[in-house]
């Protein structure tokens, strides 16, 4: 099997979990990617759903699908999120942001009663911190920022460094919330808990891709099959 079909084999077991006249929030990244074309297939088939995308990547998927779309402010109560991840551990706890879309990815598994994550096995690991963690900070500022972030880095008992993310064309990579990130290579979370709260109370982080206790369950795919973790509901 490879990665991509893999990818594809859990997004199709969670659109399985999708019914109709549910409130959906679509994640971000080419796992997330699949689920998208799942429930635009499920719309042409007549299901009524209405969906809020946690990017404008997977916004102009989703309408490009006709699945009809609203917002958080219009509708700011979800049934279920589905959304990739770039590292998970036994407890259920994430690294995401490698995409950049982890702030709106946050708060949109927040107001949802249920996060489901779709993922192939390579994520899998038994302590966070191998994927080097997206820390979204405020533009202003940023110099401060990073040391500071780097100084609870360290107080944690992790390596560092805080990267500047920059794009492709080695310009800084820019959110959808107008922010920038920085990369930080951790190796290995001691206590994912503490950094996350840690790295939260510095003023200029707008937020980490540390999702602790939202996802309800993860879908991994891989040669041996489809394995669930947690609670799909
Ligand atoms: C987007 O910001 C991320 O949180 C993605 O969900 C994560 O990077 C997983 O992406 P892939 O499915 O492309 O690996």
């Amino acid at each position: 099997m490879t990665a991509d079909e893999a990818k594809k084999a859990a997004a199709v077991r969670a659109a399985a979990m999708v019914r109709d006249g549910m409130r959906l929030g679509l994640g971000t990244g080419s796992t997330a990617a699949f689920f998208v074309d799942e429930v635009g297939a499920l719309v042409k088939q007549g299901m009524k759903l209405i969906c809020v995308p946690t990017s404008e990547r997977t916004r102009v998927q989703a309408e490009g699908l006709g699945i009809p779309l609203t917002t958080l402010d219009e509708t700011p109560e979800l049934d279920l999120t589905v959304d990739g991840a770039d590292e998970f551990d036994p407890h259920l706890r994430l690294i995401k942001g490698g995409g950049g879309a982890l702030l709106r990815e946050k708060i949109v598994a927040a107001a949802s009663a249920r996060m489901v994550v779709i993922t192939d096995a390579s994520k899998r690991v038994e302590a966070l911190g191998r994927f080097p963690l997206p820390v979204e900070v405020n533009a202003f500022g940023l110099g401060a920022t990073r040391r500071a972030v780097e100084k609870v880095i360290a107080a944690s008992g992790c390596a560092g460094p805080a990267t500047l993310r920059k794009d492709g064309q080695c310009h800084v990579f820019v959110t959808d919330g107008g922010h920038y990130i920085l990369d930080c290579a951790l190796g290995r979370i001691p206590d994912p808990d503490t950094l996350s709260a840690a790295l939260n109370a510095v003023p200029g982080v707008v937020e980490t891709g540390l999702f602790i206790g939202l996802a309800s369950a993860i879908i991994v795919a891989g040669s041996g099959g489809i394995e669930v973790l947690g609670h799909p509901g």
